[in-house]
Formats: structure tokens, C-alpha cells, sequence
């Protein structure tokens, strides 16, 4: 029971509102705007080498421009931050979720320009930006509400008569957050919510990609109250923040989601420090599996498929990347998959026909593309999405891609786009399966399609990931009701949207007190 809280963060309640025309229109208004990224330190605006920003899915549209922050800038904002920890983090924790709130209303009231900028900063479709504002509010309200039962009380200990004992929690001072480009608001406005809330002053770090999307979210931050004393926004290359201020003993913590390598590098940066040990909250990448048996339902599996690995085109640290099928079926369910990815239409995501809008820029398709050619000769390619006239070269577009292959070497990493990799297995080799999956080492989300409950139970028992998914697909975790994150290689196991999640930002604090 989560009271007068809001939770759709799935969108798909929201999918009709998309399709109304003033709805449409008010989203369009904004599509042609210009907005201007800088840094934002103790609430001035600070400006450096002006970059332009070009739109995804139209290389001749100009979004805007971002100055990025100077290490002279990154470190008064660390400054700004350290100075006002204590002040934030005794405020009382009514006060902080009470503008947590405030943030989720103002999001709310912007949701229009949001879902625009989503597209034109992240090449993200309509119902993709739907899906980010709602679960940006839904981070807000539900952490807000996790953060009054959670940090609003002490917890009274038993001791000797004269001696009282009390347990609470505290911030654990200044939270770097480092984002990534493929949910730029979402899961930017989720990690500084979650640390804010908990008493901790933020270095918000977007990502390079998407660095318009993070400014506008943080000035709405701000316009709602949260003070320009503990919300610091530093747009700085990834590399720069590392050695700047993640090096600096200062930083109490960091929350990072994006590739695992970047994780490795986080850690060794806070590792290799001589004074503070603090924690790292990693959210990291998948190699995600979905096994289908012989009972499954074709159509419905061939559904769960493309949703899974095609929306957002494939970008999703949850997307499919990997189909096991049980041999007898398999040929059924690659003839109906390689049907419907003729059918999907490949295009400008802000056009609501479109199934599938581009990848994140040129530098991504051609890493994909490489991928793609390698297994065009080494595997058996089972479907390719017609790439419409015209549309190659107007933005970095490229064709979903089913190939069936006989060996796994080629998925030690993740190929984060529109690729899925098709295996056939015999039933009595279920265990090898799983095992084959367990040893990827990433353990983000798995997939599960049987109508033998007693299966489909098994496989959840020993698949180590963070999130399993039985009879439907795999993407698009509901805040508050699919807690996610994973393990091994995809994070060290905190759960965005989990009632456990504000824990980790916090330390506990003992009171002992003779009377
Ligand atoms: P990335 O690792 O390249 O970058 C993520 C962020 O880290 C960016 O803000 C980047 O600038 C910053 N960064 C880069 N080098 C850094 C350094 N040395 N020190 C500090 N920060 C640094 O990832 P990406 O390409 O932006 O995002 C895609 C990846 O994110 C995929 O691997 C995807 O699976 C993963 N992801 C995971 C989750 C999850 O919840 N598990 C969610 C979304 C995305
Ligand atoms: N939370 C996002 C999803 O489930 C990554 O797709």
C-alpha cells in the first residue's frame, strides 16, 4: 500500500493518452527547440567551449549546445557540496521528501518539453519518453515515501537500566552520480533522488550523450525547491570526473550505472585513495537470456521477443540479447519471429507508426554493425528489418537483426543494440543451458517461457540474475514493483525502484547514552 503514490512507470496506461492529438501536439511544440546545457554550481551558470549537439534520428537538426565543466568548476562544485552536508543532512528528512514530491509534480507539469528533449537528445520514441517521465516521477514519490518510513525515526535499542541506545541513519556526505545516455532522465533523476533524500549533497554527471536532458531535469530539480547548496550539476567527460574528483577523499560515495568496464575503472579510481573507503553502487550491463521450452506459445513468445529486444532498439540494459530455444519448437518460432521483423518499421521515433528509432550515434552503429558482419559470416542469419528508402545516412539507423548461431564465444560482451542471438537446445540439456548463462558472468534479467510452472520455477531458482521474467517480456521493471539490478558483472546488487535501495545511501548511526 503505497497510498496516494502514482506507480505506471511501465507506461502502458499511458499509451492511449500518447495517441491523442493535443497530447501529440503539445509534444511537438517543443521538438524544435533549442536548449542550452552549462554547469550549474551553488546555482550559477557557468559557460566553457560551447558543443553543438546533433539529434539522433536527423543529423541535420542542431538540439542545442552543452559547455562542458572545467576540473576548475568540477572542484568548486565538490567544494559546494562538501560544505553543506551536515546542514542538508540534518534536515529533517519530512522536509526532504516533501521536495522530492514537489520534484515529481514539477516533472509532471514539464512532461510535454521532457518527452521532446527525450527524443531529440536520446533518440528516444514518444512512448519511450512517456515511459522515462513516469518512472522519473515514480522514483521521486516512491523514494520520498521510502525515506520518511526509513530515515524519520530512530530505532530505540534495549541496554542496561540508565543507558538508552538508539539506532538511525545518516547521509554519507557528498554522492557523485554518473549516468548513462540510454535512460537520460529516468535514471539520472532516480540515482540523485535516491541520494538526496537520504541526506547526502550530489555531483549529478550525465552523460556525454545526453547532457541537455540532465540540465533541464536539474533546473526543474531546483525550480521545486531542492536548494542550489546540495544539488551540483557537473556536465564533465567521464575520464575527467575520475580523476578529479572521484580521486579526491572527499566523495562519500557514487552511484554509477553504464557499461561494467567503467565500473572497473570506478572502483580502482576509489580503490587506489588514501583516506575515505566508501561505496560504490554499481547498476551495470547485461548478457540477457530468455529460454523458451517446447510448451511455450509461439505468438506469445514471438511478442515478448521483439518487445524485448527491439525497444528502445535494443538499448536497454535489460533487452534480450540471447534466445534459447528447445529444438522442437524452434523452427516454429523462427519462422514467426522472422515474419513480424519484416512487418517492424524502422524510422523517426517521434512518428508513432515507427517501431524502431535509431541507435544512440555513429560511433555506436558502427561498433554494431561490426558485430553484425562477423556474424552475417560466421552465422546463420534468420531475419533483418528492411531499412526504409532514404533513411540510412539521415541518422545513425540501423536494421534489427536475428541471427541463429552454434557457439557463444562472440557474447563475452554486451552488444548493446538491436541484436539477438538464437541458440537451439535439446530438453535433457536444460541444466547445460542455465549453466551456459550463469557463466556469462553478467546476471541483469532472463527470460522464461514454459506453461510447465515446475520448469519455469527451476530455471528461477538457479539462474544467478537480479530479475526474472516468466511469461511476458523482459524489459521496462515498474518502480516499487519490480525492483531491479543485478549481480556478477551487471552490478553489485542494489535494486533501483527496491525498498531496500535508499539503504545503501545511508550509514547507520549508534546512540549511546547514559543518563
Ligand atoms: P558508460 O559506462 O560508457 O558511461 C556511463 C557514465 O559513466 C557516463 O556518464 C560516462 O561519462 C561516465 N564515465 C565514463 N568513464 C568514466 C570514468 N572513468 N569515471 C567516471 N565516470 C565515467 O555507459 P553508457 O554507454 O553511457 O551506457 C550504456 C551502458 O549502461 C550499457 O552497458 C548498459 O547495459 C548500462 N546500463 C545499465 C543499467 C542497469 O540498471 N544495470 C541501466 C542502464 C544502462
Ligand atoms: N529498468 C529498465 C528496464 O527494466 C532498465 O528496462
Amino acid at each position: 500500500d503505497f497510498g496516494e503514490m502514482r506507480l505506471n512507470s511501465s507506461g502502458t496506461n499511458l499509451h492511449i493518452q500518447s495517441e491523442t492529438e493535443p497530447f501529440m501536439n503539445q509534444v511537438k511544440h517543443y521538438l524544435d527547440n533549442q536548449w542550452h546545457a552549462k554547469p550549474i554550481i551553488d546555482g550559477q551558470e557557468f559557460t566553457s567551449e560551447e558543443e553543438q549537439v546533433i539529434c539522433p534520428y536527423d543529423h541535420s537538426h542542431t538540439v542545442g549546445t552543452v559547455h562542458k565543466a572545467t576540473e576548475e568548476q568540477a572542484l568548486k562544485a565538490l567544494d559546494v557540496a562538501h560544505q553543506n552536508f551536515i546542514g542538508w543532512d540534518v534536515t529533517p528528512v519530512q522536509q526532504r521528501s516533501a521536495l522530492l514530491d514537489k520534484v515529481a509534480d514539477t516533472l509532471e507539469s514539464h512532461k510535454h518539453e521532457l518527452i521532446a528533449l527525450c527524443s531529440r537528445d536520446g533518440g528516444k520514441s514518444i512512448q519511450d519518453g512517456i515511459d522515462e517521465v513516469r518512472e522519473a516521477i515514480d522514483f521521486c514519490r516512491y523514494y520520498a515515501y521510502n525515506a520518511r518510513n526509513q530515515f524519520g525515526h530512530e530505532i530505540h535499542l534495549p541496554g542496561p537500566t540508565g543507558e538508552s541506545n538508539d539506532l538511525y541513519l545518516q547521509g554519507r556526505g557528498v554522492f557523485a552520480c554518473i549516468s548513462p545516455w540510454n535512460f537520460p532522465l529516468a535514471i539520472f533523476i532516480g540515482q540523485v533522488a535516491a541520494a538526496l533524500v537520504a541526506g547526502n549533497t550530489v555531483i549529478a554527471k550525465p552523460a556525454d550523450q545526453t547532457t541537455l536532458v540532465a540540465y533541464r531535469a536539474v533546473q526543474l530539480m531546483h525550480e521545486a525547491g531542492i536548494p542550489t547548496s546540495v544539488l551540483q550539476f557537473v556536465p564533465i567527460r567521464g575520464s575527467v570526473l575520475g580523476k578529479v574528483i572521484l580521486s579526491d577523499n572527499r566523495i562519500g560515495g557514487v552511484a554509477f550505472t553504464g557499461s561494467t568496464s567503467t565500473a572497473h575503472t570506478i572502483n580502482r579510481t576509489l580503490a587506489s585513495r588514501d583516506a575515505m573507503l566508501s561505496p560504490l553502487i554499481a547498476e551495470t550491463g547485461g548478457q540477457n537470456a530468455m529460454i523458451v521450452d517446447s510448451s511455450a506459445l509461439p505468438e506469445q513468445v514471438v511478442e515478448d521477443v521483439i518487445h524485448s529486444a527491439f525497444t528502445s532498439a535494443g538499448q536497454r540494459c535489460s533487452a534480450l540479447r540471447v534466445l534459447y530455444l528447445q529444438e522442437e519448437i524452434a523452427d516454429k518460432i523462427i519462422e514467426v519471429l522472422s515474419g513480424a521483423m519484416q512487418e517492424l518499421r524502422l524510422g523517426n521515433p517521434t512518428d508513432l507508426s515507427t517501431d524502431v528509432g535509431p541507435v544512440i550515434d555513429m560511433a555506436a552503429r558502427e561498433e554494431l554493425q561490426e558485430h553484425i558482419d562477423e556474424l552475417k559470416a560466421a552465422g546463420k542469419l534468420i531475419a533483418e528489418t528492411p531499412m526504409p528508402e532514404g533513411l540510412e545516412g539521415h541518422g545513425s539507423f540501423l536494421s534489427p537483426v536475428a541471427f541463429e548461431i552454434n557457439h557463444i564465444n562472440d557474447l563475452e560482451q554486451e552488444w548493446f543494440g538491436p541484436i539477438v542471438h538464437i541458440v537451439r537446445y535439446k530438453a535433457k540439456d536444460l541444466d547445460k543451458v542455465i549453466d551456459q548463462i550463469n557463466n556469462y558472468g553478467f546476471g541483469l534479467t532472463l527470460g522464461v517461457h514454459s506453461r510447465n510452472e515446475s520448469t519455469a520455477l527451476y530455471i528461477d531458482k538457479r539462474a544467478r540474475v537480479g530479475n526474472v521474467y516468466i511469461n511476458r517480456n523482459m524489459i521496462g521493471a515498474t518502480v516499487g514493483v519490480q525492483p531491479f539490478g543485478g549481480q556478477g558483472l551487471s552490478g553489485t546488487g542494489p535494486k533501483a525502484g527496491g525498498p531496500f535501495y535508499l539503504y545503501r545511501f545511508a550509514t547507520e548511526h549508534t546512540r549511546t547514552n547514559n543518563t
